[in-house]
């Protein structure tokens, strides 16, 4: 079984794919550490995320980078995974891995951007997780309070409608809704209300 788990930044996507995963027996795969790896990478020898050659060539060594960094989940890191996201070599380079994951028994719940319109187009279910921007922008906002950040809201918001705007517009895979996923608005839900809805839909498909 392989499930799809797509949505915009701080929509509740990453807990609760692994809640979906671990509720089904299923491997799970967060495809932004992908592009986070090839980001930090990146950052860490000090080269331009915007260096098309420089991402191609890190990506390209994916398999041996770590995805358990935590310098993984900074913003800063989550900046540059959104600029090499936008260059299709780079895509290429790390699709392979994704689809090797979802291909291994008994299957994977995979979440990311491109999941359920690119990578696993057909996957048995989809999602597309969503939440209003404020409540998006004040949960990333309390993550990295409880983490010890010094941070501002009104600086994670208009990240987050940075980040929005440049997954949504690039010219390859960008962010949207796949025609055959459910939309799942998470804005009044918490985890445990959102995993009871999504596992209503997979039941249902399955
Ligand atoms: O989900 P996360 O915030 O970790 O993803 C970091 C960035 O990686 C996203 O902003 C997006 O640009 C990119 N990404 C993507 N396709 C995916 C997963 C992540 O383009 N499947």
């Amino acid at each position: 079984m392989i499930i799809a788990v797509d949505g915009p930044v701080a929509a509740g996507k990453g807990t609760l794919a692994r809640r979906i995963a671990a509720h089904y027996g299923l491997q799970y795969l967060d495809t932004g550490l992908l592009y986070r790896a090839v980001g930090l990478k990146l950052l860490q020898s000090g080269k331009d995320p915007s260096s098309a050659t420089a991402a191609v060539e890190a990506a390209a060594g994916i398999s041996d980078i770590s995805l358990d960094d935590p310098a993984l989940r900074n913003e800063e890191t989550g900046n540059a995974a959104s600029i090499v996201a936008a260059n299709q070599e780079v895509r290429n380079a790390l699709l392979r891995f994704q689809r090797d994951v979802a291909k291994r028994p008994p299957g994977a719940v995979l979440d990311g951007r491109d999941i359920g319109t690119v990578v696993c187009p057909d996957a048995d279910v989809k999602l597309f997780v969503t939440a209003a921007a404020d409540i998006r922008a004040q949960r990333r906002y309390e993550e990295l309070v409880a983490k010890g950040e010094t941070v501002d809201y009104a600086a994670v918001l208009a990240d987050l409608h940075r980040r929005d705007d440049r997954d949504s517009n690039r010219g390859v895979a960008p962010l949207k809704k796949a025609d055959d996923a459910y939309l799942l608005d998470t804005s009044k839900l918490d985890i445990e209300a959102a995993l009871d809805a999504a596992c209503r839909i997979i039941d249902g498909r399955r």
